[in-house]
């Protein structure tokens, strides 16, 4: 680490914290991740895929000194959700051993466009574990695995659709809205750990690959073209909500907003 960065006011902030980003191995949860690392961080990341996972913590390894560590876990199990996340937890803290000062979570299934006429209540279930059921969980478990101090934080992540809803975004604008309250409340609850929520506008990441060519050109058009920037997000930029939220430590129960202005255009 350099004299110059461990020497600074603000740019010292994140050394030799310990964060864990689930969700970390693509997308929004990588930069963050990648960020952490830039500032002297010890960073441990999740997610479902082991190949994903390895080929991350390869990335996020150079450049920066000292290993990356990482642990694969499918966190979208309802019945098995408290032991998955304990799994997790353990592993990025030598069981309880070496406690986090920060947890973000950015890990997230892709929520299709839903047609009313074909939703169920098994589809809304299965859409809102990763959702809104995690976020619950992690604010339940979490605070066991965490320094108990202000300076620690929970970083959730939730989404736009609640605020400008386009059709057959029910489901997603239900979980949007959901995270934020959970976000709310469990500031509350945990106090003094601090818990924020980011949500961004459109973003390009690896999500959008997951979606049909067809569907996701009109889609980034009609975002764009309501934006303030004429722009869609790129994870680096949305990035540096998540470091706000961890490093301003007396931001607590607040959602901050990343979106090109796309509310206001
Ligand atoms: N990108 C956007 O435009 C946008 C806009 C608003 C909100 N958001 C929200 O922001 C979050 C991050 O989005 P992103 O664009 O960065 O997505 P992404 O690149 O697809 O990253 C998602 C992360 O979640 C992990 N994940 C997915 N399913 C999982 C599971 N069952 N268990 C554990 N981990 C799992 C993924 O790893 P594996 O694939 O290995 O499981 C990956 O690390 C999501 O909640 C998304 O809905 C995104």
């Amino acid at each position: 680490m350099s004299e110059e960065l461990q020497q600074a006011k603000y740019g010292s902030k994140l050394l030799e914290k310990r964060i864990l980003v689930l969700g970390g191995t693509s997308g929004i949860g990588f930069c963050v991740a990648e960020a952490a690392r830039e500032f002297g961080a010890t960073v441990v990341i999740s997610g479902s895929n082991q190949s994903k996972l390895d080929s991350a913590i390869q990335r996020l390894e150079k450049g920066c000194q000292g290993s990356v560590r990482g642990y694969a876990q499918d966190l979208s199990n309802v019945t098995r959700l408290e032991e998955s996340l304990e799994n997790v937890f353990n592993l990025a803290t030598q069981d309880g051993v070496k406690k986090l000062d920060h947890i973000v979570y950015t890990a997230g299934n892709v929520v299709g466009l839903v047609d009313l006429a074909n939703l169920d209540t098994d589809l809304i279930t299965a859409n809102g574990i990763m959702r809104f059921h995690v976020p619950i969980m992690i604010g339940k478990i979490g605070p066991r695995y965490l320094n108990h101090s202000h300076q620690s934080s929970i970083t959730f992540t939730s989404g736009y659709s609640h605020l400008r809803p386009r059709a057959g975004r029910v489901l997603m604008g239900g979980w949007a809205a959901g995270v934020e309250g959970v976000t709310r409340a469990l500031a509350v609850d945990l106090r003094p750990i601090r818990v924020n929520c980011v949500c961004p506008g459109a973003v390009h990441t690896e999500l959008f690959d997951r979606l049909p060519k067809n569907d996701l050109d009109p889609l980034v058009d009609a975002y764009v073209s309501k934006t303030l920037t004429g722009t869609i997000g790129r994870p680096e930029q949305v990035a540096e909500a998540y470091l706000f939220c961890i490093k301003d430590s007396f931001i607590d129960g607040t959602i901050v907003h990343t979106n090109g202005g796309y509310l206001l255009g």
